[in-house]
C-alpha cells in the first residue's frame, strides 16, 4: 500500500510539473492556437509579451506589492482573473490560479483570449507597453511555419 502511495505521488507530482518552451516551440503553439491577429494583436506581440512576462516558463509565479499573485507563462493576475482561494477574486477566467503553472498551456492562451478583450486589451499586460510596444518584433515570430497562407 506504502508503496502504491508513493508510486502514485510520484505521478502527480510528474504531471503537475511546468514547462519552458524555446521560442520557436512556443510562436508555433501561439500561432496553431489562432492567437496571431486574435483582437489584432499581432503573433510577434504576444510573443514578446510572454517572453518578458516569464521567458516561456509555465511555472512562472510572482506576487505583486499589493497582494496578488502572477500564474503562468502570461503571468497571469490573480486578483481579476482566477481563483486563488483568497476572498474577492473575480475569477472572470473561471480558472484555478494553480492550473495556469502546469505543462498543459491551452487554458492560460485561452484566458489571454478573454484578457485582452476588456478595453485595455494587450496594454493590461506591463511587460507589453515597457517592452514590446513600439519596437521592431520580427524576431519573435522568425521561423514560424505560417503554412497556406503566406
Ligand atoms: C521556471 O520557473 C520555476 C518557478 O519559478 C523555476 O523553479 C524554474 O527554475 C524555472 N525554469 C527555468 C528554466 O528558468
Ligand atoms: C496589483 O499589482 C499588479 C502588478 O502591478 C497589477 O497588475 C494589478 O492590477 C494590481 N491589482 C490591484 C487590485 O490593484
Ligand atoms: C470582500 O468583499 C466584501 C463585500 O464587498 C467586503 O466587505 C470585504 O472587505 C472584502 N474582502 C476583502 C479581503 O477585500
Amino acid at each position: 500500500m506504502k508503496m502504491q502511495g508513493l508510486v502514485l505521488m510520484v505521478l502527480l507530482c510528474a504531471v503537475a510539473q511546468g514547462r519552458v518552451y524555446t521560442r520557436c516551440e512556443w510562436a508555433q503553439l501561439l500561432k496553431d492556437q489562432k492567437m496571431d491577429g486574435f483582437k489584432g494583436v499581432s503573433l510577434a506581440d504576444w510573443v514578446c509579451l510572454t517572453q518578458h512576462e516569464s521567458n516561456y516558463n509555465t511555472s512562472a509565479k510572482n506576487t505583486n506589492k499589493n497582494g496578488s499573485t502572477d500564474y503562468g507563462i502570461f503571468q497571469i493576475n490573480s486578483k481579476y482573473w482566477c481563483d486563488d482561494g483568497k476572498p474577492n477574486a473575480t475569477n472572470a477566467c473561471g480558472i484555478k490560479c494553480a492550473d495556469l503553472l502546469d505543462n498543459n498551456p491551452l487554458d492560460d492562451i485561452n484566458c489571454a483570449k478573454r484578457i485582452v478583450q476588456d478595453p485595455n486589451g494587450i496594454a493590461a499586460w506591463v511587460a507589453w507597453k515597457c517592452r514590446c510596444k513600439g519596437k521592431d518584433l520580427t524576431k519573435y515570430s522568425k521561423g514560424v511555419d505560417y503554412g497556406l497562407e503566406q
